[in-house]
């Protein structure tokens, strides 16, 4: 067998859970775990802490089913939202989607990620673009929350395309968004975090900076969609400004590493969208390995770039196509995605002190959940201390 110790692997493991956390982790035959209130044999199941999907689109109405089929036939996902397609083609559906509409739409995307032990999901907002549109993705997403009872991060990304309606006025669409859009949602209490998209097909650096800015002015964390598509040196002014994390970054160069290396900033790694489009350029994964960047795994769940809702997938994708050790894969699922939520003080690991959000799973080892294609070996899942659902226990 090979070395299991970059799991932090623990053998005959007992684990007491306290309310919503974890008390004490020990021995299975020591007097904590025999002495507990209710004893559940987990019988030699691997448990893990609750998987963590720390980069989605979740809320969307419509599909994108006609682009796949476009660009099977040739044309680029630039050519296409260069023509009107793309992101704008899901922000026209899910503008004319009334909230029910959106929250019934996504409520199987959630459930199946739910099912391979997501306990905690971050969703963007960015298929709205106006103020009333945005809260209304931000409002379906805290109502998952509350509805489904796993955790949800609410990520306004205002600037993710530009609405058609300020064709030509990128600049007036930022001062729109910096003025009200954003103040407004937050207002609200619906962001966590904002994002931005920038790239030659949404906003270039300074529009993505003016963003970030107001975002840290009013006190909110701050991350970037950079250099999926090409390298506009995004990465480097987001780590700069401390961002929590900076994701695709396919064409991020092996020498602006440094930057998210000294800014502690989590290289958000979407193997999804890579494989969807076909891309070929690679992130710079043994550049990110060497200067100890935190490397996360998402799904990107959208329906453009990444319509796919398994994080398990992503783990042997992220393996497969850009040559991370199942190790790390499950890191990238679980503390590093923690991290780049900036949640890594509540959850993403075992630890005592920590929320007990736990999987278990029928595997052998943990190197399983990486390898195998289209099987889901979860047994059981609790979240906050509570079973969501034990049948897979007996
Ligand atoms: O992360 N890159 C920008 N945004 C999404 C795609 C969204 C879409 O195509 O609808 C992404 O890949
Ligand atoms: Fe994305």
């Amino acid at each position: 067998m090979r070395d299991e110790s970059g799991y932090g692997l623990q053998r005959q493991a007992a684990l007491l859970v306290d309310g919503d956390g974890i008390a004490w982790i020990g021995n299975s035959d020591e007097r904590s775990a025999r002495d507990a209130d209710e004893v559940i044999d987990c019988r030699n199941r691997l448990l893990t802490p609750g998987l963590i999907d720390c980069h989605t689109h979740l809320v969307y109405a419509g599909d994108r089913a006609d682009e796949f089929e476009l660009r099977l036939e040739g044309a680029s996902y630039a050519e296409i939202a260069a023509r009107g397609g793309g992101i704008v083609s899901t922000v026209n559906a899910t503008r004319a989607a009334s909230e029910q509409t959106l929250f019934d739409e996504t409520l199987p995307r959630v459930k199946a990620l739910m099912d391979e032990g997501v306990t905690t999901l971050e969703i963007k907002s960015g298929y709205g673009l106006d103020s009333d549109n945005e809260i209304k993705m931000l409002r379906v997403a805290a109502k998952l929350e509350s509805e489904l009872g796993l955790r949800v991060r609410k990520t306004f990304l205002g600037a993710h395309a530009l609405p058609p309606e300020y064709d030509g006025r990128a600049d007036d669409y930022i001062a729109l968004l910096c003025e009200e859009m954003l103040p407004r949602a937050h207002a609200e209490g619906l962001v966590d975090a904002v994002d931005v998209f920038i790239e030659s097909i949404a906003f270039d650096v300074e529009q993505g900076e003016r963003v970030l800015a107001r975002a840290q002015q009013l006190g909110l964390p701050v991350k970037a969609h950079v250099e999926q598509l090409s390298d506009l040196g995004g990465a480097v002014m987001a780590a700069k400004r401390g961002a929590l994390s900076v994701d695709h970054i396919e064409y991020l160069a092996v020498e602006d590493v440094a930057s998210l290396a000294a800014a502690g900033t989590v290289a958000v790694l979407l193997p999804g969208a890579f494989y969807v489009l076909r891309e070929n350029q690679m992130p710079p994964v043994a550049a990110l390995r060497e200067q100890r960047v935190p490397m996360a795994l998402a799904t990107d769940a959208n329906p453009g770039s990444s319509p796919l809702h398994s994080l398990l997938l992503i783990m042997n994708m992220a393996c497969t196509l850009f040559r991370l050790t199942p190790a790390e894969a499950l890191r990238g699922v679980t503390i590093n995605a923690a991290r780049a939520l900036g949640m890594e003080r509540e959850i993403g690991s075992l630890e005592v002190g920590k929320q007990a959000d736990i999987v278990l799973w029928d595997v052998e080892r943990p190197s399983m959940l990486s390898y195998r294609v289209g099987v889901n070996p979860c047994a059981a899942v609790m979240q906050a201390g509570r079973w969501r659902n034990s049948e897979g226990l007996s």
